[in-house]
């Protein structure tokens, strides 16, 4: 299976001052042996995708947090791999530099490794994404290693583990260290090349980073952790329904948004839009 192309410079200002070399899975590694810190943002459209690109973020996750921020839904259980293929194709439209990663969603990787292998082949072929993700320590290490057998590069991800929500009760932090090392273990056996860690205590996050050679990429789980993710309509403050205490705002944009709306509505209504300078003549 060949990278796909990356689309040509074009970034929204016209110009990034970001190395236009692609991220690649080696780099994450070569990232954990010199320490340099790793990025990684949610997208889930062209637009956002080449914003977060130009920015310079490494990796652009287009998480099945889509049922919750895209879709509306309570939770990611209902998500479709179709639903996943079509938006990671919106993403890889606006990437040009960042490494791709699609999640495999609820009950396409959890029936056997046989079913991960090829949820895991169609997600990549028909999305063009560079790798996929999975929930699941210990239990979904036979699913990781039957899709990096065929060379396809697998993110692990575990601690609070969205997918399990009905069976944790809520979106709680996860502390048994014992359990958490040992699942990050067995995904870096298996040939994960970098594991999500979220909502698990700094300390713990730390020991498992200390633990592996792989980067992890922590998600409320503290300052150790060889890179850090987060859901960009969170950091954007476009999210609202849910505030994580983990979650830092960058940026307003949800309430800037309505600002905008409102002139748009007041302006339109009053007849001040659009006065002569937005018309033809
Ligand atoms: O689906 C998602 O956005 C994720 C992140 C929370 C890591 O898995």
């Amino acid at each position: 299976m060949s990278a796909p192309p990356r689309p040509a410079k074009t970034g929204s200002n016209g110009s990034s001052t970001h190395e236009l070399r692609p991220v690649t899975v080696p780099d994450f590694l070569a990232a954990k042996a010199s320490g340099r810190r790793l990025t990684m943002l949610t997208a889930y459209d062209y637009t956002m995708a080449r914003l977060l690109d130009a920015a310079g973020v490494d990796s652009i996750l287009v998480g099945d947090s889509l049922g919750m921020v895209v879709q509306g839904q309570p939770d990611s259980l209902a998500v479709t791999l179709d639903e996943m293929i079509y938006h990671t194709r919106l993403v890889i439209r606006g990437v040009r530099r960042s490494l791709v990663i699609t999640d495999l969603p609820f009950m396409t990787y959890q029936v056997s490794p046989q079913q991960a292998l090829e949820s895991a082949g169609r997600l990549l072929q028909q999305s063009g994404a560079h790798g996929v993700k999975l929930e699941g320590g210990v239990r979904s290490a036979a699913a990781v290693a039957a899709i990096t057998a065929v060379d396809i590069p697998v993110v692990g991800h575990i601690g609070l583990t969205p997918q399990s929500v009905r069976r944790l009760g809520g979106y709680k932090v996860q502390r048994n260290a014992e359990q958490l090392l040992d699942d990050a273990l067995a995904l870096e056996a298996a040939g994960a090349f970098a594991l999500v860690v979220e909502c698990v205590p700094a300390e713990i996050a730390q020991r498992i980073t200390a633990a592996l050679k792989i980067p992890t990429i922590g998600i409320g789980a503290g300052p150790h952790c060889d890179g850090q993710v987060l859901v960009t309509p969170d950091l954007l403050g476009l999210f609202n329904e849910l505030r994580p205490r983990f979650v830092k705002h960058y940026a307003e944009l949800g309430q800037e948004v309505m600002r905008a709306v409102e002139d748009y509505c007041r302006e339109v209504r009053d007849g001040e839009f659009p006065s002569a300078e937005y018309s033809f003549r």
